[in-house]
Parts: structure tokens; sequence; C-alpha cells
């Protein structure tokens, strides 16, 4: 039997339509939320991820406010920037697109950025306080896949996550996550050094896949009936199609669909739920901003 698919597109709008009567009551006070992205350089699928954002503010009726820099700036032109952002009373969540370009510090920019504006959840004090459990902005995909498995029902408490893919972005945070007392996952976290991949997704419950590989995750290395998150966007080439190109998740969707229970689909699973939570992060900071 197919597998159910989990439709983020579908809790994206639910979660979107519950922040409106919450813009709404900012409205009533002057507030209007504003997201402040960074767009360095112009690597097309950066570009791409960042006019969805700004589209998704502007259909809400928040702000987006939109800097770029070239390619060849220099650190300290992106953190200039970053500061202006900090600074800006009308700014209350700072998105800076990642990648940056080579021989730009990451760690270094991201450090910049105000922990009450950072609602991509990337600092080191947001980072911490997720480990530990305190109130902070949870990086948006990690808690979007976590939004999603739960109002899909799938049982997580005592189950076996098995993520396949380490990033600060996704990785690291998702396997955090899933272990907080509330979800109860037992997490196994699988990377590029990770012998025998197979023998650890096959005894996954919950397989999620965000290595960033093109269809890495085929149908004999998952559990039947296990849930399967794929959190991937890769440009393949296509010559069929019109750009030359096609996007794939890590999972091999057709295939693996026949074997587990429940699946996204890559367009329309993780990826509007991860804008939806950079959307909800920017209206919490805008409500504790004008409390
Ligand atoms: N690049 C890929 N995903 C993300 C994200 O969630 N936030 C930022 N800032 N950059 C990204």
């Amino acid at each position: 039997m197919p597998a159910m698919l989990l439709d983020g597109k579908k809790l994206a709008g639910d979660v979107r339509a519950g922040l409106g009567p919450r813009i709404a009551a900012l409205a009533a006070r002057g507030v209007v939320p504003g997201l402040a992205v960074l767009l360095v350089g112009e690597d097309p699928a950066s570009v791409s991820y960042v006019t969805a954002k700004e589209k998704a503010c502007s259909e809400l009726g928040m702000n987006s406010f939109e800097r770029r820099l070239p390619a060849d700036c220099s650190e300290g032109d992106i953190v200039r920037v970053v500061r202006e952002f900090n600074a800006d009373p009308a700014v209350h969540g700072i998105l800076v697109q990642l990648p940056l370009p080579k021989g730009i510090s990451e760690s270094r920019v991201i450090e910049e950025i105000s922990p009450e504006k950072d609602v991509d959840g990337f600092t080191p004090v947001n980072i911490g306080r997720m480990v530990i459990g305190d109130p902070c902005f949870l990086p948006c995909t990690p808690h979007g896949v976590i939004k999603l498995i739960e109002v899909s029902g799938i049982k997580t408490a005592g189950a076996h996550a098995v993520v396949v893919g380490r990033s600060n972005i996704v990785g690291k945070p998702l396997a955090n996550l899933l272990t907080r007392k509330s979800i109860n996952a037992t997490v196994t976290v699988c990377h590029t050094g990770t012998r025998d991949l197979a023998e650890h997704t096959r005894r996954a419950d919950i397989l999620i896949a965000c290595a960033g590989a093109p269809e890495l995750i085929k149908a004999d290395m998952v559990k039947p009936g296990a849930c399967v998150i794929d959190v991937g966007v890769n440009r393949v080439d296509d010559a069929t199609k019109a750009k030359g190109w096609r996007l794939v998740g890590d999972v091999d969707f057709r295939a693996v669909s026949e074997i587990a229970g429940s699946i996204t689909p890559v367009p329309g699973g993780v990826g509007p739920m991860t804008i939806t939570m950079l959307l909800y992060n920017t209206v919490e900071s805008a409500e504790r901003a004008a409390r």
C-alpha cells in the first residue's frame, strides 16, 4: 500500500492562518512584524529561497526588508548590514541567507545577529538555549519537521529516529529536539563517515534525510511502515525540462513511498514548513518587542 503523504503545504497554510489574528492584533497597536533579509551573491537557489520568504511575508501583511551585497564583498560589509538591522526598531527578525561566499566566516557573521532578532535560531545563544530547553527561537526547518510529525499523529515516544545529516542548520538541532521529553525519541545520527548506512536507516521508525545528497535513501534502506521525512532540495540535470533541471529530495520518492507508512513529498513537504516557522518566529519576536 502506498505511503500516506505528509502534506507540509496544507499544515503550513493552517499555521499561517493562525498567525493572521496575531498580526492583526499587532497592526491595531501600530506594529507590523518586519523580517530583514541579507543575500550575499547570486546563488540561484538562495535567490529563489529569499524570494519565497519575502513573498510569504507580503501575503501575511508583514514587512520584509531586503539588502543585497555582491559575492566579493568583505566580511566587514556584511557585519555592517547586520548591525544596522540590529539597531532598526522596524526589524523584528534577521535572516542572513546561507551559505555565504567562500572566505567569509559564517560563524563570525551569525554571532553578530542580536539573539532577540535571530528568527533563524542560528546564534550560539539560541542554540545553547535550545539544548538546555530554555525559551528561544527554534531553527525553522527542524521546528517545521517536528510540527509535521506531531500533527500527522506519528508516534514518537520510544520510537527510534535516525537522522541522516549533521549540519548546524538541520541535522544537529533536529537530533537534539527529537530527544526532548515531549517527543521522547531515541536518536541515531548518521553522516558521511557512517559505515553501513543502510544498517542504521533500516532500523528507523522515523527516518529523516537531511544530507543534501540527491535520492540517497533507496527503498531497501527503509523499514516497512516507517515515517520518512525528506528535507533534501537538490537540483539535478534534466534535459526534458525547459529549465534543464528538476528538484529531487534526498529520498528516492517513487520507490520509497511503496515501502514507507508515511512520507513527505519534495516539493510540498518540509519546504513550506520552513518558511512558515520563520514567519512564526518573526511574529513572536514582534509581539515580544511590543510588550
Ligand atoms: N540556507 C538554507 N536554509 C537556510 C535557512 O533556513 N536559513 C538561512 N538563513 N539560510 C539557509
